[in-house]
């Protein structure tokens, strides 16, 4: 479904992905996974076409997508939750679901897609006139999980969306992503924490300094010398 090829981005001087090449296959879950600065987010937006590549091409079901400006990107089935969720603080819960369909006209359809993300989140039902900045960490994670499955994506990126929360719920978070996936959406997750990330995983992929270098199932990930020692502390 992903293909990202030799990919190399950067910002004035400085090069945050490094001759990069993965591949997303349809309905698998693969994580991505990097400590803080190893450049997760810059992938994300370059294939989300917010960043230009300076090298390489990213190609999404055959199309090459790179090149392509975000607003078109946006229309062809993908869609990232931002690190940090974004979520319009005082709007409604229903508000924040409703954006998150801005690219869709057919009415019929946002009815429906909203019905799927409240099958995946029946709480949200009796919040969704609350405000969203009034939700805990977790809660907020898992609207701004919900509005990006409002347009209806086949393949959903999130990035750390187990940041901020709390460490009881982390694990809820993940669940989640493992319901999303059953639902036969593909999802790229991009995670510092490692532990959980390779749990949920089919395959991963260890990105350092802008540089992949390991992929493996995740059993074969968490068993590495050098995830252990790096990410797992052990
Ligand atoms: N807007 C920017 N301008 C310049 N450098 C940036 C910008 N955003 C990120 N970087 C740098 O690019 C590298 C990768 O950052 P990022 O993709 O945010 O990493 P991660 O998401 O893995 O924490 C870091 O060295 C970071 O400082
Ligand atoms: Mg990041």
């Amino acid at each position: 479904m992903l293909l990202v090829n030799n990919l190399s981005v950067g910002y004035k001087g400085l090069l945050a992905i490094q001759d990069a090449s993965f591949k997303v296959n349809k309905g698998e879950i693969v994580s991505l996974i990097g400590s803080n600065g190893a450049g997760k987010t810059t992938m994300l937006k370059a294939i989300l076409g917010l960043l230009k590549p300076m090298k390489g091409e990213i190609r999404l079901n055959g199309e090459v997508i790179s090149g392509q400006p975000a607003y078109d990107v946006v229309k062809k089935k993908i869609s990232l939750v931002p690190e940090g969720r974004r979520l319009f603080s005082r709007l409604s819960v229903q508000d924040n679901l409703l954006l998150g369909a801005y690219t869709v006209q057919n009415k019929d359809v946002i009815a429906e897609s909203l019905e799927m993300v409240l099958r995946l989140f029946p709480w949200v039902k009796e919040r969704a006139g609350q405000r969203a900045g009034t939700l805990s960490g977790g809660e907020q994670q898992q609207v701004a999980i919900a509005r990006g499955l409002m347009s209806r994506p086949d393949l959903l990126m999130l990035d750390e969306p187990s940041l901020g929360v709390m460490p009881k719920v982390v694990s809820e978070i993940f669940t989640t992503v493992e319901r999303i996936a059953a639902e036969g959406v593909t999802v790229l997750l991009v995670e510092q924490n490692v532990f959980e990330a390779l749990q949920v995983c089919h395959r991963a992929y260890v990105l350092q300094t802008g540089r992949i270098v390991m992929e493996g199932t995740g059993p074969e990930l968490s068993q590495s010398d050098l995830v252990r020692k790096a990410y797992l502390g052990m």
